[in-house]
């Protein structure tokens, strides 16, 4: 499985934090945000990483990030020339890919707990089905401020993309693994509403073929890409240190 992390975007819903940095970049608790996210993808086995980010910010990125050496990563990078959605900027990682199966993650998720258990469950699923996705879902006191899950039983039927009646108290969590079909679902999609091309509606296709599957997290889950979501990862992140990031400290 390779990895996909998704650090695009304009971070408008920061802004000014964002006026000369990427939100990624932004400190979450001890580390940059975009740390995070690769330090989990890492612990689930995935050592080929992309890394999508946008032209202006792509410099600082390497800067931090370098070959991925000291996160024990082996990092490519994809520039996305204008914003365009989130399933845009997975469009990129099609090469890089090569036919294997993706655990894609949104470079402003933290997550409290490791997710191995969850990959391995996708491994299966594809051992048996051959093809699918799998999504994970948290309960969330505000789940209109993300894609949230409409159920029919214990199927999900629809994932909704920040829904003013949301029908469930899930979100859908930015942390998704597809099949390497996805770049055919993503070439078949027309943009949203608000003119991108919505990882929502990546899922809701494998939904309709009967493909997707869900996960819950367990442990504390946030979305630092917003103000109230930032400041609620930091005080979640305060404590949490990654012991294979250790050495990092005495540079
Ligand atoms: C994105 C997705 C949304 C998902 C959320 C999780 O929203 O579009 O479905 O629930 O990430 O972090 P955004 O935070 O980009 O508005």
């Amino acid at each position: 499985m390779k990895g996909v992390l998704l650090a695009g975007g304009l971070g408008s819903r920061l802004y000014p934090l964002t006026r000369i940095t990427n939100k990624h970049l932004l400190p979450v608790g001890r580390y940059p945000m975009i740390f995070h996210p690769l330090v989990r993808m890492r612990r689930a086995g995935i050592k080929e990483v992309a890394v999508v980010t946008s032209p202006e910010h792509m410099g600082d990125v390497v800067n931090l990030l370098g070959s991925g050496r000291d996160l024990g990563l082996d990092l490519t990078f994809r520039v996305q020339d204008e914003p365009g959605g989130i399933a845009q900027a997975l469009a990129l990682c099609a090469s890089f890919t090569a036919g294997n199966p993706l655990l894609v993650i949104l470079g402003d998720n933290i997550i409290g707990e490791d997710i191995g258990e969850q990959a391995a469950a996708f491994r299966r699923q594809l051992a048996a089905d051959g093809t699918g996705a799998r999504v994970l879902l948290k309960k969330v006191p505000d789940p209109e401020r993300y894609g949230v899950p409409r159920f029919e039983g214990d199927r999900i039927v629809e994932i909704i993309e920040k829904p003013p009646a949301p029908p469930s108290n899930y979100c859908v969590t930015g942390l998704y693994f597809y099949d390497a079909g996805v770049f055919d679902v993503i070439a078949g999609l027309s943009p949203s509403a608000r003119g991108e091309y919505e990882i929502s509606d990546v899922s809701n296709a494998y939904i309709r073929a009967g493909r997707l599957s869900w996960g819950v997290l367990n442990s504390w889950w946030g979305d630092a890409g917003t103000i109230d979501g930032w400041y609620e990862a930091n005080e979640l992140a305060r404590d949490l240190v990654y012991e294979e990031l250790l050495s990092l400290n005495t540079q």
